[in-house]
């Protein structure tokens, strides 16, 4: 083991989280993001749906009115986690996020949000708020079939972007015959193994 396989690994996790947007069979098409809440760890499952990588960066979209956002504007420093139970490999991410609401780079990704989609952000209860009754948080008319796409725009108030810029990745591929664990520092290109 070499740090030239350390490079080949590195570039083949790049592949992935590329594939990964659009390909919703790659298990790099979902991710685990944890925030802070009131220094409380709070972690769910979203959908990436783009990647950068000068700097290494991870979006997802999400409702501007959600728990997510404002443990986000309290403190944007996140934790970002992939598995891919084929391939034995996890990516852990420490990054630090920024919210886009009604910007250039959110209206960029709404122009290419699915009416299907959309129609998530027609919610007309804030996510998380109490019900008195089950409902399935989406305009009623809408349940079986998409808005068209001048109704849908009604969405857009609550849609926003998250731009994940990450500061250091770790990488841990599992192997009968040893564990191959590293981290990369983004800040100064160094890539180092780190016990597992
Ligand atoms: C497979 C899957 C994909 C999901 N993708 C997203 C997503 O891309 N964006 C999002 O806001 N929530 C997504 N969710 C819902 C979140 O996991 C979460 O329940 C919701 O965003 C509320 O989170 P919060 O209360 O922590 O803000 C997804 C859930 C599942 C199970």
């Amino acid at each position: 083991m070499n740090k030239k396989y350390l490079e080949k690994k590195y570039l083949q996790e790049i592949e992935f989280l590329n594939d990964g947007i659009k390909n919703s069979k790659n298990p790099y098409h979902f991710f685990t993001l944890s925030t802070n809440c009131n220094n409380n760890p709070e972690s769910r499952t979203v959908v990436l749906r783009g990647f950068e990588l000068n700097p290494f960066t991870i979006y997802f979209n999400t409702d501007l009115r959600s728990n997510k956002i404002v443990e986000i504007n309290e403190n944007p420093i996140v934790s970002i986690l992939f598995y891919d139970n084929l391939r034995k490999t996890q990516l852990r991410l420490k990054a630090n996020a920024i919210v886009h609401s009604k910007n250039e780079i959110a209206r960029l990704k709404w122009e290419n949000t699915a009416l299907q989609s959309r129609k998530c952000y027609m919610a007309p209860f804030k996510p998380s708020s109490k019900l008195e009754k089950w409902h399935p948080n989406i305009p009623l008319e809408f349940l079986d079939k998409d808005p068209d796409k001048e109704s849908s725009e009604s969405g857009y108030d609550n849609f926003c972007v998250i731009e994940l810029v990450c500061q250091n990745l770790e990488i841990l591929e599992l192997h009968h015959s040893g564990h191959i664990r590293f981290r990369k520092k983004f800040n100064t290109g160094k890539s180092y193994f780190i016990a597992t």
